[in-house]
């Protein structure tokens, strides 16, 4: 059995179009290591929620394997939790019934979920807001809540596509920083989509970039520096530069 957290072998996945077949995975393999950080980045449309929702067993692949822990994945399982790209968060629960959502009574009992979705809505900065519902927070509150009720389950695997995207700059900053601290705490295997180059170089230890659709892996990059990490450090700004220009900006 291999030691790797997660094998992808030979993914290839289409979808139906007025045309055929349109390819969006093309042959995709990589392993990650357990408490490894990857960041995948690649152009707008290029496959990688696609790759994402297989990953973490929405989609099945036409072709090839995802293995976690040695057992192909067949369907969603709670050891994988995903922050996607849209967001999902109840709006009719309040936040403490959101972070409870998943957890099951039998296990914790009704008092032992109150307080570890209180435990974790102050973790991300939301003591005070557990009886508030949805559309009484911000937009980095919401986010803050969906982050939470993904700790919340205790997932060996965290999967997150363009998680802060919906944010505004200063605050996706804040929002890296903090995700950072709570994996110090919480050590897991974290799998996270961006288009933002900057976003993956401040927090993955691997870089995978990814071609155009259809998806294949174009190239891939070891982020060997300390956390926390200086944007403004020149080797960082270098690495930054190698990969815009893999992904074909023209001005670097
Ligand atoms: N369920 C589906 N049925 C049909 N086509 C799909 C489906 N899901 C994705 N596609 C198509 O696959 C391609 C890749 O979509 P995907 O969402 O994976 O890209 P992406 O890299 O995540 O894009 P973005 O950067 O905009 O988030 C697109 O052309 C999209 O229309
Ligand atoms: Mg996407």
């Amino acid at each position: 059995m291999s030691a790797n957290k997660i094998d992808v072998a030979g993914l290839k996945k289409g979808f139906p179009s007025d045309n055929g077949l349109l390819p969006v995975i093309d042959g995709v393999s990589f392993s990650v290591a357990d408490g490894e950080f990857v960041a995948i980045v690649g152009p707008s449309g290029c496959g990688k929620s696609t790759l994402m929702n297989i990953l973490a067993g929405f989609e099945r692949p036409d072709e090839g394997a995802v293995v976690v822990d040695g057992t192909t994945v067949r369907g969603p399982s709670p050891r994988g939790i995903v922050i996607s790209q849209h967001g999902s968060v109840f709006p009719w629960l309040t936040v403490q019934q959101n972070l409870m959502f998943g957890l099951e009574g039998e296990v914790h009992g009704e008092g032992g979920k109150a307080a570890l979705a209180d435990h974790y809505a102050a973790m991300v900065g939301l003591k005070g807001f557990e009886a508030s519902y949805p559309h009484e927070l911000s937009g980095g509150m919401l986010k803050r809540v969906e982050i939470a009720r993904a700790f919340v389950m205790k997932p060996e695997i965290l999967y997150m596509d363009e998680p802060f995207s919906a944010l505004d700059a200063l605050l996706s900053l804040r929002m890296r920083t903090e995700l950072l601290r709570i994996l110090e705490e919480e050590r897991h295997t974290v799998l996270l989509i961006t288009h933002d180059v900057e976003e993956a170089i401040y927090m993955a230890d691997r870089i995978m970039v990814l071609s155009p659709r259809p998806a294949s892996i174009q190239a891939a990059f070891d982020v060997p520096f300390a956390r926390p990490r200086k944007l403004s450090n020149p080797d960082l700004q270098a690495l930054k530069d190698a990969i815009l220009r893999e992904l074909g900006v023209a001005e670097v």
